[in-house]
């Protein structure tokens, strides 16, 4: 497959098989990934790969944690509430994608459990085979390890493609750093980014069908020094 080719058919994926990712195929993922640009070649990534008892006693904990109404708490990408509510089209847009998860999956409106359920979906990873953390060390500002890492994020996904495998980054799923930080052993002088679930697509699964919009070219575009006129105006 081709770059353009995995940046235009790639989607997150959320329902996958059973069959697990052989070790060696994720060893040459993250091999791959590394090749991703990074500022001053920082290369400031660490990666915990995850994947069956561990997995599943994160997975558990996770979901205590949540249902217990301990409130989510990422370490690096942290939301403020009241900032993004105060950006009608950024929610908008979020809007958008949870009504075509839950149309896909068939959760009504009123389905308190369904959505529930979903959520905690969410917090285990989609139920991956594989779970990828990324990392990166304290010493970093946050918003250049981030940028960073998340360019490692992006090549990991689309290398996926090429092997088969879908992917999901998962932010849920690091919502209890000290949960992933028991498990793993992510010395406190790293700063949990951000997940990565990984495994081969359940075909079966309604939400992996969902194709996400995208704004047109003219919605984030500005140009400067192209000059007047149609030539550079969207049909
Ligand atoms: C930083 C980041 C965090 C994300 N965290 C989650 C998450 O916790 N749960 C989830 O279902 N999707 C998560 N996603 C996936 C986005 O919802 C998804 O990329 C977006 O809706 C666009 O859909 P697409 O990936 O299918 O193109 C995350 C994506 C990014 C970039």
């Amino acid at each position: 497959m081709n770059v353009v080719e995995s940046i235009r058919s790639r989607k997150s994926i959320r329902g996958y098989k059973d069959d697990p990712v052989p070790a060696a195929v994720l060893e040459e993922l993250l091999t791959i990934a590394s090749q991703a640009p990074s500022s001053r070649n920082f290369q400031p990534w660490k990666a915990d790969v995850i994947a069956g008892e561990v997995l599943e006693r994160i997975k558990e904990e996770n979901v205590a944690q949540l249902s217990a109404g301990v409130w989510p708490h990422v370490e690096v990408l942290a939301e403020d509430p009241q900032k993004e509510a105060r950006e009608p089209l950024f929610r908008q847009r979020q809007i958008a994608v949870a009504k075509q998860l839950f149309g896909a999956m068939r959760i009504a409106r009123g389905d308190a459990w369904g959505r529930q359920e979903w959520m905690f979906k969410g917090f285990r990873f989609y139920d991956a085979p594989a779970v990828i953390i990324l990392s990166a060390p304290d010493a970093l500002s946050g918003p250049v390890m981030a940028f960073n890492v998340a360019l490692f994020v992006q090549s990991l996904c689309l290398a996926a493609m090429d092997f088969q495998l879908g992917t999901c980054i998962a932010q849920q799923g690091v919502s209890y750093p000290e949960v992933i930080r028991r498990h793993t052993g992510i010395p406190e002088s790293e700063r949990i980014i951000i997940g990565i679930s990984i495994g081969y697509p359940d075909p079966a699964f309604a939400a992996n069908d969902v194709r996400t919009e995208r704004e047109p070219l003219h919605a984030f575009a500005r140009w400067h020094g192209f000059g007047e006129g149609s030539e550079r105006r969207p049909r």
